[in-house]
């Protein structure tokens, strides 16, 4: 496969340039299109109302269900004997196929069930639950009532867990007996019952879904119950009616999905119905190439966004199949893990994050395991949730014989803001880049008085607004908080939080965020929360926690605190109680581990930790010191500390 990085030809950028041009002049030309390919109740007569900007409405006229969308309608097209989804669990030794015959009729009876126990459209249902097949029929079942769903990640804390309780103030909490992570199981009914005690509000009920692996048992009773009724799913659903697909608007929201911002409280992106489902059926053949009938696999958990919108959504909106996974790219058994599903289940293309093709390259760096599986009916492997190194793009692609594409995106935008379009118009791939502006998504690089920039220049990659259909809408009960953390930095455009450039054929290069957000192993955390968590120990007095490059993770949290004053404590036990505390209040996904005691923390005049001067140096780039810095000789005693020179 090519190294190089040829600018495409005329030729070869001639459907995307059409495209991408129609979509940001002529909205009404090109999204209405679009929008054929749902089916609506009522069909929009315009594509956006940006009447009251920021706060901008797809397709507002529009009225339609994305359940329906996604299930129904394929059946009612004849494809209800075609897998809806193959789930393959290598935790579990189980593999089970569901049509879309079997989907709709467990959709829509637990929607009857979630009816029947009052919840009505607008209410909010959490969702906590493994990779199983009752997460996808949780999230649908929600859509069809217009229950708006918000999935909180499994491998999240109970403190975490009850900040999103406490924000979206669910009716109900759907959830499993637990997770199983290769070297343990993750009971979720004390995780539920520590999360309600920690928030205010209390669900009316909590359905427990029972894995046999957890052998059953007594749910919460008394006061374990905190206050909510406790049922088992199968005791809930059992002589529920199927219920019918609500009418919805196409701005009603559909779901909330918490990401996490600069502080310690995660934002609520919202995404609508209408805007969300015409970006993703379109998405599937223009960028993924994918259309009906195909086998689609996303290798990615339920509870992030990339799991949102192509493990349940797209695939199933445009009528493919889509492959739900619990398991790991290593160890569930062994580093042939992906390539053996792909062959098992004829997967044409599939998503996963850099960290993943990582791992298996790390205990298979010959790619051994690949020549045993037949992957014929494979074509593209897409990578997406943090950055695709050259170095493993280029490892991927050599062994694999097929285009390795990256994809940038955010929670915040549902699907890509950045990618080679394989449908529409493939283009050369230039390592490195996740390649041009996706249509709908008009990308600019400013400095940062909010100027554009010439091409090669780097600064903050910004969207004029107003975003692609299937961005969010707003952030749930927080209004003010989308406006000012999205729209108020530079005025008329979205700013992504990441920086990077343009090149002059388009291609797009992000560099990093610009915030205290960090990605580990393509989990996005906010340092800020990672520093609550750690300043509840009581001997210390400040911290401040930075990402850290790392081989595997991409990026790895690193603490440096320092201790009240007269406070003396044994650097291994600190980090130990540090680590365990962090796996609490977060949760093991966070992966924090190593914490160095320091004499000070380096600030600017008015107290502002200067975290990005920290990485730098941490990272071995020559640091931007702000003449604001309240006392450098603090950063020059931190800066052997910081490289790994000293203890
Ligand atoms: N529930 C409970 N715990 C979870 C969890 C979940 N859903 N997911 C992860 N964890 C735990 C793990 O068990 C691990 O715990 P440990 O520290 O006790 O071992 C910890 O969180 C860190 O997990 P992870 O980041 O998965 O690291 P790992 O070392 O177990 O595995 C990889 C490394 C590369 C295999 C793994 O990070 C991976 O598959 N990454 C890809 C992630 C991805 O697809 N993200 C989606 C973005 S599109
Ligand atoms: P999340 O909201 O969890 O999807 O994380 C979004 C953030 O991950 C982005 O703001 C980027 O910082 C990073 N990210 C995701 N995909 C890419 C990519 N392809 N290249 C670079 N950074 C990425």
């Amino acid at each position: 496969m090519s190294q190089e990085s040829p600018s495409p030809t005329a030729a070869e950028r001639e459907a995307y340039d059409k495209a991408f041009e129609q979509s940001v002049s002529d909205r009404d030309g090109f999204w209405l299109e679009a929008a054929r390919l749902i089916e609506w109740i009522q069909p929009p007569s315009s594509a956006v109302d940006v009447s009251n900007s920021p706060h901008n409405r797809w397709f507002p006229d529009g009225k339609l269900n994305t359940c329906y969308n996604a299930v129904d309608r394929h059946v009612d097209s004849g494809r209800g004997e075609q897998a809806a989804i193959i789930y393959d669990s290598p935790v579990t030794g189980t593999t089970q196929t569901i049509t879309y015959n079997e989907l709709l009729a467990r959709v829509s009876r637990l929607a009857g069930a979630l009816q029947a126990d009052g919840v009505r459209k607008g209410d909010r249902v959490v969702i906590y639950m493994p990779m199983i097949p009752e997460a996808i029929v949780a999230i649908l079942a929600c859509a069809r009532i217009g229950a708006v769903h918000s999935v909180v990640f499994g491998g999240f804390a109970a403190p975490e867990l009850a900040i999103r309780v406490d924000d979206a103030k669910p009716a109900v909490i759907l959830t499993a007996d637990g997770g199983i992570e290769p070297s343990r199981q993750v009971p979720y009914v004390p995780i539920i019952v520590k999360a309600l005690e920690l928030s205010r509000h209390t669900p009316t009920t909590v359905v427990v879904h029972e894995r046999a692996e957890f052998g059953g048992g007594a749910l919460p009773s008394g006061d374990e119950a905190r206050g909510a009724a406790w049922v088992r799913w199968a005791d809930f659903v059992d002589g529920a009616e199927a219920a019918v697909p609500e009418e919805l608007d196409s701005a009603d929201p559909l779901y909330i999905l918490y990401t996490s911002g600069t502080t310690g409280m995660p934002k609520g992106v919202v995404r609508d119905n209408g805007g969300h489902a015409v970006a993703l059926a379109w998405s599937m053949w223009n960028v993924y190439g994918i259309s009906a009938g195909d086998v689609w696999w996303s290798a990615s958990d339920v509870g992030w966004v990339v799991g949102h919108s192509y493990i349940v959504y797209a695939p199933l909106l445009i009528g493919a199949t889509t492959v739900l996974y619990e398991g790991k790219p290593v160890g569930t058994p062994d580093a042939g893990a992906f390539w053996r599903v792909i062959a098992e289940h004829g997967v044409r293309a599939m998503f996963t994050a850099p960290t993943a093709i990582r791992a298996i390259r790390r205990v298979d760096p010959k790619g051994e395991e690949i020549g045993k599986y037949d992957l014929s009916k494979f074509e593209t492997l897409f990578s997406a949730g943090e950055r695709l190194d050259p170095e493993t793009q280029t490892w991927a692609m050599d062994k694999l014989g097929k285009p390795v594409i990256d994809n940038w995106w955010q929670t915040e935008t549902g699907w890509p803001l950045a990618s080679n379009l394989r449908g529409l118009s493939p283009m050369p791939i230039k390592l490195g880049s996740p390649t041009v502006a996706v249509p709908g998504s008009d990308l600019v690089v400013l400095d940062g008085e909010g100027n554009e920039v010439a091409p090669g220049v780097e600064g903050n990659l910004a969207v004029r607004l107003p975003l692609a259909p299937g961005n969010m809408i707003g952030l749930w009960n927080d209004d003010e908080r989308f406006v000012s953390s999205y729209m108020a930095t530079f005025e008329g455009f979205y700013a992504t939080g990441d920086g990077g450039y343009i090149d002059s054929d388009g291609y797009v290069f992000v560099m990093g965020r610009t915030d205290d957000v960090i990605n580990v192993a393509g989990h996005r955390l906010s340092t800020g929360s990672i520093e609550a968590a750690i300043g509840v120990h009581d001997s210390v007095a400040e911290v401040a926690v930075i990402g850290v490059k790392d081989e595997l993770k991409g990026q790895l949290p690193v603490g440096y605190v320092v201790l009240k004053s007269g406070v003396v404590a044994d650097p291994a036990t600190l980090r130990d109680e540090l680590a365990a505390l962090v796996r609490e209040h977060i949760g093991a996904v966070a992966s924090f581990r190593e914490t160095h005691i320091v004499q000070g923390l380096p600030k600017t005049r008015s107290g502002k930790i200067l975290r990005k001067t920290m990485r730098q140096i941490a990272d071995g780039q020559s640091p931007s010191v702000p003449s604001t810095i309240e006392d450098p000789d603090v950063l020059d005693a931190l800066a052997p500390i910081l490289r790994g020179e000293a203890e």
